[in-house]
């Protein structure tokens, strides 16, 4: 049941520090702060490349995940929709490594491509929530995220579950392929330790201007989601969460690509939620901030305690959250964007744990 919470999502959201920390237990032995994978159904080191699908928030989580193999394992990815990659013919190494990421294992179209995929000799390795699913059962491999049952439709929970695997199995192939250095790695696991923490800290505390952040975006027909680096993916699911649960249309972009379009949109009813933690990005995402600020748009910025004084000259809006590494920084801040999108549709009044048209797992093309 719900317990004491109004919807499904609103608890599911609060199990974030759970999950988070059951997740990466399976991963990361706290004692060592060392990556604990399982077998894999393909070497590391051996592999040329690794190809990624997924739909929808899973498919975005893959998009973190390739910030996060070509930094620290130095590891070239492919990541497509599964719905794109099952109708391509993608030029495949034989034997290679490929990777699907599925709350329910149940998706079609990432069945499918799973099946493509097998077809074409990879060997197939599953991140998958729902253990002796149709994914779980087909792949070679399966790495669980550990967020138990996810009912509302909006994803949250497995969504960072999933990131926490990804960054987990990022960490453990760097180790492997000797592009991460055993310090590197105790410093990267450290910060992912305590994220379950921060996450708490962040729920807990409430986030500042959250609601009336909550407010003008619900009176907004247009919204603008905008991040840099791994935090681009993260503007894409602050924009599908908001579209999917509020029906406000929104959209994520890159900050730098503002100027070669979306910058036209710009003006003072289009809100702008800017994910913008300190960081070696930091300066060039604030640099496009204001410049749609001094075309009249409304910043609200989500951000740690380095970053706010910049934002502050600015920005309508500031919201500061736990200061981490800038590894685990989109883990953290995808909180923040679900929060946003749930309060604005319990604003609206929209059916929070079942929007319409959707359905919890596409068992359909
Ligand atoms: O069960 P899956 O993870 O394969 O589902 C994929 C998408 O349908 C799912 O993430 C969808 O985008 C969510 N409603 C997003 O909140």
């Amino acid at each position: 049941g719900k317990g004491n919470y109004r919807h499904f999502m609103e608890k599911e959201l609060h199990e974030h520090p759970v999950v988070l920390g059951d997740t990466l237990r399976q991963y990361i032995d706290p004692a060592s702060r060392a990556v604990a994978l399982p077998a894999l159904p393909f070497d590391p080191v051996a592999v040329p490349k690794i190809s990624f699908s997924a739909c929808g928030s899973a498919f975005i989580a893959t998009q973190v995940a390739r910030y996060w193999f070509e930094q620290v394992a130095r590891l070239p990815v492919d990541t497509d929709v599964a719905s794109e990659l099952r109708y391509r013919d993608p030029p495949l190494p034989e034997g290679g490594a490929a990777l699907l990421v599925s709350q329910s294992g149940e998706t079609a179209d990432t069945l499918a491509a799973l099946r493509l995929l097998k077809s074409r000799g990879q060997h197939v390795l599953s991140v998958v929530n729902v253990p002796e699913s149709t994914m779980d059962r087909e792949s070679d491999g399966t790495l669980l995220t550990v967020a138990g049952p996810e009912i509302g439709v909006a994803s949250t929970k497995a969504f960072t579950a999933q990131l926490a695997v990804l960054a987990s199995l990022a960490l453990g192939f760097g180790r492997a392929r000797g592009t991460l250095t055993a310090a590197e790695e105790a410093r990267l696991t450290a910060a992912l330790l305590e994220v379950p923490a921060h996450a708490a800290e962040l729920l807990e505390q409430g986030l500042g201007d959250m609601m009336e952040i909550a407010r003008e975006v619900a009176a907004a027909r247009d919204v603008l989601f905008l991040g840099r680096g791994s935090l681009y993916p993260i503007a894409l699911e602050g924009a599908l969460k908001l579209k999917e649960l509020s029906y406000i249309h929104a959209e994520g972009y890159a900050a730098g690509e503002m100027k070669h379009g979306p910058i036209a949109l710009i003006d003072a009813s289009v809100p702008v939620i800017a994910l913008c933690p300190s960081g070696p990005l930091f300066e060039k995402t604030a640099s496009n901030l204001q410049e749609a600020a001094a075309r009249g748009g409304r910043i609200m910025a989500f951000t740690d305690a380095e970053g706010a004084p910049a934002l502050r000259r600015f920005a309508e809006r500031v919201v500061v959250l736990p200061s981490v590494d800038p590894f685990v920084a989109p883990i953290l801040h995808a909180i923040p964007v679900q929060l946003l999108a749930y309060h604005v549709a319990v604003l609206k009044g929209t059916d929070v744990d079942q929007p319409r048209n959707l359905a919890k797992a596409v068992t359909v093309e």
